[in-house]
């Protein structure tokens, strides 16, 4: 019944939507779903690269059966074994038991460790070559992006580049599968958050897999979530570049928490005392409000951060404590830093963030702003201060190389 959308002349689409899940990874905000794509290569032997989540492993089987039209399946090529992509593998064996499961050998460990599978396998090593027939298809090892396991899978005779989760973004596919058929306005800040959230921690080998990529020729990006890439590739190679440097770009993330609106009065002065030193991206996230994949996002996006926090329990603010974690847990590099706090009684939130930034080694504001109960004026002329003065290291940063990746 299906009519699958081409990629090219043996290349199929047989991916899918999802619009119901609410969080990825039950963690991460899906305003715009996410795809998960397979792709399905027709020649003397056919091929499916990737499978998807098992919530949609009926109307999956049902695209596969409506492009083979009989014919046998007779390898799955496995990029990454994260469920999402790997969650339908059980089924497509019993419906093709003779289909060959091809991986390297963490991914096979990963397939019987799964799914309890271990028979009719094909292990492959880096840079080996599996002929299809015209399609002559090679291994890239690519491990940690995202997991230990994870290959690239490079069509020479097409030139197109199965990458995996590399170059992926958050967002359905709303009709059109290729960025040329689309207006692709949407993915670029899904791209971000999902790389800062997903694969941010690991820029030192995402790095590596864009020096191996530098000799392949690839001319179209087949990635496991988002639009194929044709005509935006040296755009969306630049972005993984960049973030896998921890580059951020000329602007200021400020966030805070605050209960009754004291540190929240700081944040507002600390945007000002911003954008009076000649800074036009500024970004004011509220921790309690806004969902830290957001956050997080905007903190890999620009090259500021400035961290406001009441003293809770003699302690920083639980929910911007958490977000500390989740940026010590990436390894953020080179980041230009302030903060500000205030307390009731005893002084504690400053002191923490001090600590945290001593840790990230990054470069510090000497201004940090402590206020006992309401902001009063110098403490409000010290924000406006702490803004200025982040401003001007903005504009005389210079990225640390030892310190990019
Ligand atoms: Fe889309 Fe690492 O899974």
């Amino acid at each position: 019944m299906f009519k699958n959308q081409q990629i090219t002349k043996d290349i199929f689409y047989v991916g899918v939507n999802d619009r119901q899940k609410h969080k990825f990874e039950n963690m991460l905000p899906l305003p715009n779903g996410v795809s998960y794509n397979s792709y399905l290569i027709m020649d003397e032997k056919t091929a499916l690269i990737d499978t998807v989540d098992i919530s949609f492993g009926d109307i999956f089987i049902d695209k596969i059966q409506s492009q083979l039209q009989g014919k046998p399946l007779d390898y799955l090529i496995i990029n990454h074994m994260e469920p999402d992509h790997s969650g339908s593998i059980r089924l497509i064996r019993k419906y093709f038991p003779k289909m060959k499961i091809v991986g390297n050998s963490k991914t096979l460990s990963m397939v019987q460790g799964f799914y309890g599978l271990d028979d009719n396998t094909l292990e492959i090593k880096d840079g080996e070559i599996l002929k299809l027939g015209n399609h002559k298809l090679e291994f890239i090892f690519t491990p940690m992006v995202h997991w230990p396991e994870t290959i690239m899978t490079f069509d020479q005779t097409e030139k197109i580049l199965f990458s995996g989760d590399a170059f992926g973004t958050f967002g359905t596919l709303d009709g059109a599968i290729v960025d040329a058929d689309m207006n692709i306005d949407r993915y670029w800040d899904e791209m971000v958050r999902y790389y800062a959230n997903i694969v941010g921690k690991y820029g030192s080998p995402v790095q590596k897999a864009l020096q191996k990529l530098k000799s392949v020729d690839f001319q179209v990006i087949c990635s496991t979530h988002g639009p194929v890439w044709k005509e935006n590739i040296s755009e969306v190679v630049d972005v993984y570049d960049q973030l896998s440097r921890y580059q951020g770009k000329e602007g200021v993330v400020i966030v805070y928490g605050s209960m009754y609106g004291n540190t929240e009065l700081m944040a507002e002065t600390v945007a000002q005392g911003l954008s009076e030193g000649g800074i036009k991206n500024i970004v004011v996230h509220n921790v309690s409000k806004t969902d830290s994949s957001y956050i997080i996002r905007d903190i890999f996006k620009y090259r500021g951060l400035i961290v406001g926090s009441p003293t809770y329990c003699n302690e920083l603010y639980p929910e911007i404590d958490s977000l500390l974690r989740k940026i010590e847990i990436r390894g953020v590099k080179n980041r230009v830093f302030g903060c500000f706090g205030s307390f009731t009684w005893a002084s504690a939130a400053v002191k923490r963030l001090t600590t945290f930034v001593e840790t990230m080694k990054w470069e510090t504001a000497e201004i940090s702003v402590d206020e006992k109960q309401g902001l009063k004026k110098d403490n409000y002329q010290a924000c406006l201060e702490l803004g200025r003065q982040v401003a001007t290291m903005m504009k005389n940063h210079v990225d640390d190389p030892a310190h990019c990746v």
